[in-house]
């Protein structure tokens, strides 16, 4: 398919099963206004968090790479009473804006925003509750050190989701000399070998472009 053509079926899908929200709408707004690129994830791929934390009963989430928190509210949306979306992000100036998101859509006290590298960030939870799934959506170099946490912050059966793993194809370009698709692959890689994961990924075309999700399980 042409650009054009997918583009237009993105925008069907988007009108016929998402919709127009008021939050989002403004979340997306303040974000380009602040600056922040525009990475956060497509609209339907923000509904399809939304499902995967109902449809998994999760009470805890875990958010790796806030940016603006469009994400964040769309997992917080779906989280039964008392659950919440503990969510990991390294440039201060994103937390800020994420905040003022969050607590405009109503979700800012179900939201924990932990500021700092996940490096630093990710062992303070040890010894709290296992979160129930997890959303890897940060420097993608590092995706192989988010999912050892992953794995060790969950439990059997903990969902762990991980954002932009096609990047244009280039994940299956041997040529590449990008860090984060050699980040994406080694990743991708873990997923295949380390025993503590089973898993499958989906490829994506949609307003972000050509991308995907890897879509594993803690085992
Ligand atoms: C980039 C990061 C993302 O999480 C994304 O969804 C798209 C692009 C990036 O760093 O280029
Ligand atoms: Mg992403």
């Amino acid at each position: 398919p042409t650009p054009d053509a997918w583009s237009r079926v993105d925008r069907y899908l988007t009108g016929a099963l998402v919709g127009d929200d008021a939050a989002l709408r403004e979340a997306v707004a303040d974000q380009r206004a602040a600056g922040l690129p525009a990475i956060e994830v497509a609209p339907l791929t923000g509904k399809f968090l939304h499902l995967m934390v109902r449809m998994t009963g999760a009470r805890r989430v875990l958010e790796i790479g806030t940016l603006g928190g469009y994400s964040s509210i769309w997992m917080a949306r779906a989280l039964p009473e008392g659950g919440t979306v503990v969510t990991v992000e390294a440039e201060p100036r994103n937390a800020a804006v994420a905040r003022t998101n969050l607590a405009r859509a109503g979700v800012g006290e179900r939201v924990s925003i932990r500021e700092g590298r996940g490096s630093e960030v990710l062992p303070e939870l040890v010894g709290e509750e296992p979160f129930d799934l997890v959303f890897i959506d940060a420097d993608k170099e590092s995706n192989t050190v988010y999912l050892d946490w992953a794995a060790r912050l969950g439990r059997a059966g903990t969902v762990v989701i991980v954002d932009n793993v096609v990047r244009a194809g280039e994940v299956a370009n041997p040529a590449s000399e990008s860090l984060q698709v050699h980040g994406v692959r080694r990743g991708l890689e873990m997923l295949a070998r380390d025993p503590r994961f089973d898993a499958t990924a989906l490829q994506t075309l949609d307003a972000k472009g050509w991308d995907g999700l890897a879509l594993a399980v803690v085992v």
